[in-house]
């Protein structure tokens, strides 16, 4: 997977992602990483990229030239045309579906803003997705393309050791994780439940799925209606309706 991020803070892209285990899919030729900086692109003699919004507001917009130019730098070196994700708190908003999605393309293109927003023009011509990563709004889009970054990054072959595997974590089946414990087996008076001693392979997992059954039922029972439930499953959130 290659990721393009077109942003005017470069630095905070790379210092973000060469860092744990992005840096080291990176090292270990998994995932590749290019910045773009959009200021390498403007087109006026103090190198601004931003002006005025047309009708009047608070705020600089980004202007569309230089946006486009940096795309183009990007574009004509790419067979086929990228999938571009401008990163807006108008966008559909991210999660770990979309994340598998994007996780099948060879090339992702990240369009980060920053003042008031980007030139409507240039989004109309370049992007294919507007993503956002949530219901709050941010200073720019840097961040919101790390976050994707990272949820794509994990997915791929190689990225993670087995022992962080991606298979059995939260959303995994669109439930929220079970609790995990590690040693010592009594800390500050509280034990470990006794089942996780119990070395029995199939009730530490049937007492897991239920952790994560309740977890999600009484956390985010939004999630429960997509979840993928056994008929197992089912009896027992409806015999633990007080739990
Ligand atoms: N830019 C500013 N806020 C954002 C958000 N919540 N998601 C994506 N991009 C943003």
């Amino acid at each position: 997977m290659k990721f393009h991020v077109l942003t005017l803070f470069p630095d905070m892209i790379r210092d973000g992602f060469q860092t744990s285990i992005t840096g080291r899919a990176v090292e270990k030729g998994l995932l590749s990483l290019e910045t773009v900086n959009i200021r390498d692109f403007s087109v006026n003699k103090h190198n601004r990229v931003d002006d005025y919004p047309y009708g009047g507001g608070a705020g600089m917009v980004m202007q569309a030239e230089p946006v486009c130019r940096a795309y183009e730098s990007v574009a004509a070196r790419l067979s086929a045309a990228p999938r571009v994700l401008y990163m807006s708190p108008q966008g559909k908003v991210f999660d770990q579906r979309m994340a598998e999605e994007l996780a099948k393309e060879q090339e992702l293109v990240f369009l980060c803003g920053h003042y008031e927003g980007i030139d409507e023009r240039v989004l109309e011509e370049i992007v294919t997705d507007e993503v956002s990563i949530g219901d709050y709004v941010l200073t720019g889009g840097e961040l919101p393309a790390l976050v994707i970054m990272d949820a794509v990054s994990r997915l791929l072959d190689g990225v993670l050791h087995n022992e962080e595997s991606a298979e059995f974590d939260s959303f995994h089946d669109n439930l929220l994780e079970y609790p995990q414990y590690s040693r010592p087996e009594e800390w500050r008076g509280k034990k470990v439940p006794a089942i996780l001693l119990s070395g029995h392979h199939a009730n530490v997992e049937r007492w897991r799925r239920e952790q994560s059954l309740l977890r999600t039922r009484n956390r985010r029972p939004d999630l429960l209606e997509t979840a993928n439930l056994t008929e197992e499953d089912k009896k027992f959130l409806a015999k633990a309706e007080d739990l």
